[in-house]
C-alpha cells in the first residue's frame, strides 16, 4: 500500500495531508471497484442475454423492489462518507487556528513575494517553521494566480483586490516545491518558488540574517546571487536567448529601440529605472509585463545587480 501511495501522490509532509489523502484513496477505491463490478457485469449480461433464436422475446420487467432499493441506498451511502469526510477536511483546511505564524505573499507576473512581520522580504523562497501553523495572507498585483505546494496538500487562488489564505503545519523539516496553477501568462510555467520548513530556531535565525548583505562577496557575486534570488532568470537569459524580456548578454552600453522608434543605450540609469519602474521604457517587440522591485532591492543590491550585468558580455 505504501509503495502504490508512493506511486500515485507526492510525499505527504503536513498536517492535513494524511486526510486529504486519505480521502482520495477512498474515492479511488470505490470508483475503481465500481468500474470493474459495471464493466464485468456489461460483458456477463451482453452474454447471458443475448439473443439465441428468432423466437426470443424479452419478458416484460415492471420493477424489483429490492434491487432499486440496492442501487439508491449503497451510493447514498458512499456519497453521504464522500460528504462528511471531505466536509470535515474542508473545515479543517478552512479554519485558521488562533496562534498560527502569519505572513503575507504576494504573486506578480512571474514571481511570488514573501513579506515576514520584521520586514524581511524574500522572493520565490517561502520559509517556515516546522511543526507550527502558519497562515499565508495572499493577494496578486496583477491577474489571478494560484498558491500549490503538493506536499503540504494545499492551493488556493490569489486575486488581485481580494485576500485570501491558505494555512498548513508543515510536519518535518526540508524543502518542497510550490507552483503557480492558474495559468498567468507567458512566464506561468517559469513561476515555481520554494518552501522550506526549519526547526524554530533555525526559522528565527533565517528570520535575523535573510536580508542582511554577505559581506563576503563582490559586488558582482552578488549580483549574480540577487538575479537567482529574485527571479529575474525566469523571464532574462544570461545566453543571449530571448525569453519573455530582453537577454542580459551584451546588453550593457548596448543600444536598445524602444516601442515609440526611439533608442536609449542600456546604462545603469536605464538599467536602475528598468528594476525600479519597469514600465517606463519598453524594448521594441516586448510586453510590458515585468512587475516593480520597488521595496523589494535596496540601492546597494541595485548597483551589484548593474555590476553583474556589465560582465555578461
Ligand atoms: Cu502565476 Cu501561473
Amino acid at each position: 500500500m505504501d509503495k502504490v501511495l508512493e506511486f500515485l501522490l507526492p510525499p505527504a509532509k503536513s498536517t492535513i495531508a494524511g486526510q486529504v489523502d486519505g480521502l482520495f484513496i477512498f474515492i479511488l477505491a470505490v470508483s475503481a471497484v465500481l468500474l470493474v463490478g459495471i464493466s464485468f457485469a456489461i460483458i456477463y449480461f451482453s452474454w447471458k442475454y443475448k439473443r439465441r433464436s428468432e423466437q426470443d422475446t424479452t419478458p416484460v420487467i415492471t420493477h424489483n423492489t429490492k434491487l432499486e432499493v440496492a442501487w439508491s441506498v449503497i451510493p447514498l451511502i458512499l456519497v453521504m462518507i464522500v460528504f462528511g469526510w471531505g466536509f470535515t477536511g474542508y473545515m479543517n483546511m478552512r479554519t485558521v487556528p488562533t496562534d498560527a505564524y502569519e505572513i503575507r505573499v504576494v504573486g506578480k507576473s512571474w514571481l511570488w513575494e514573501f513579506h515576514y512581520e520584521n520586514g524581511t522580504v524574500s522572493v520565490n523562497e517561502l520559509h517556515v517553521p516546522a511543526n507550527r501553523p502558519v497562515n499565508l495572507v495572499m493577494s496578486s498585483n496583477d491577474v489571478i494566480h494560484s498558491f500549490y505546494i503538493p506536499d503540504y496538500r494545499v492551493k488556493r487562488d490569489v486575486l488581485p483586490n481580494r485576500y485570501s489564505n491558505v494555512w498548513f503545519e508543515a510536519m518535518e523539516t526540508g524543502e518542497s516545491v510550490i507552483f503557480c496553477t492558474e495559468y498567468c501568462g507567458r512566464a506561468h510555467s517559469n513561476m515555481i518558488a520554494t518552501v522550506t520548513a526549519h526547526s524554530e530556531s533555525d526559522f528565527e535565525n533565517w528570520l535575523a540574517t535573510a536580508n542582511v548583505i554577505d559581506e563576503s562577496l563582490s559586488p558582482v557575486e552578488l549580483g549574480k546571487e540577487l538575479i537567482a534570488k529574485n527571479g529575474c532568470n525566469a523571464c532574462h537569459s544570461v545566453d543571449g536567448s530571448r525569453m519573455v524580456g530582453p537577454s542580459y548578454k551584451g546588453s550593457w552600453m548596448a543600444e536598445r529601440e524602444l516601442e515609440d522608434g526611439s533608442v536609449v543605450t542600456v546604462d545603469a540609469n536605464y538599467l536602475r529605472e528598468s528594476i525600479l519602474e519597469p514600465n517606463a521604457k519598453i524594448g521594441a517587440g516586448y510586453d510590458p509585463v515585468m512587475p516593480s522591485y520597488q521595496g523589494l532591492l535596496s540601492d546597494r543590491e541595485i548597483d551589484a545587480i548593474i555590476e553583474y550585468i556589465k560582465t555578461i558580455d
